[in-house]
């Protein structure tokens, strides 16, 4: 993400975070338990949206130095105890295996440079039973012209917006992974641009 589009990207996504996201993310994080690993947790637009539990133990990775410095201040300001920021990219996560009850992305899958070896890894950290909890937009339907579009306009996109891929089938993806989708629910982000509008957003384990 460039330096502006960091520090404009809380206003940027305002409209759209009060028209849904933000129910949507505390609905998904509200059952979340013990170590949970946020992948890509950019401004912390989810920071203040986890259950407050001082058992649970947060770990936000931000690969993305403008982004992170944004997340570190307000981890500080809010002085979490229970918060750990780690700069490492959904494709080599700092963790041991089996480290994890629950990995979340909001808004990731589609930006990552390699959404397989991210899957791979967020395979490899989660323990046993663990959940891997997705919000992401998503590829609209084949053959929709909202997904000529999407094809159309997916180069330009990726440059002006942090590599995000208009295009992505990441619930394919996941599957693909070898992910048991326990819930998932589509629904048009409202107050988004049109392309990328389509969502996906739910729960997946490995068993
Ligand atoms: C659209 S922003 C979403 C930020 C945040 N998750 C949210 O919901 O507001 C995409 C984020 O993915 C991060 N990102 C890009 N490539 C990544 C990678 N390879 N691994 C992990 N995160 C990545 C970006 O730095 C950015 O913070």
């Amino acid at each position: 993400m460039s330096f502006l589009g960091a520090l404009f990207y809380d206003k940027l996504m305002k409209s759209t975070e009060e028209a849904c996201l933000i129910d949507w993310r505390r609905e998904l994080l509200k059952n979340v338990s013990g170590k949970v690993l946020e992948i890509g947790a950019g401004t912390g637009a989810s920071l203040a949206l986890y259950p407050k539990n001082s058992e649970l133990e947060i770990f936000l990775s931000e690969p993305d130095a403008n982004m992170r410095g944004q997340l570190e201040e307000k981890v500080s300001q809010k002085k979490l105890s229970n918060v750990v920021v780690l700069s490492s990219p959904g494709e080599s996560i700092e963790s041991k295996d089996d480290f994890f009850d629950v990995v979340f992305v909001s808004l990731v899958c589609c930006s990552v440079t390699d959404v397989q070896a991210s899957l791979r890894e967020i395979k490899r950290v989660l323990k046993p039973g663990g959940s891997f909890v997705f919000l992401e937009h998503v590829a609209a339907e084949a053959g929709s012209s909202r997904r000529k579009w999407q094809n159309r306009l997916n180069v330009f996109w990726r440059k002006i917006a942090g590599n995000c891929h208009l295009n992505r089938e990441t619930e394919q993806h996941i599957r693909d992974a070898g992910f048991n989708i326990q819930n998932i629910r589509h629904e048009s982000m409202r107050k988004a641009m049109s392309i990328v509008r389509p969502t996906i957003r739910g729960v997946a384990t490995l068993n």
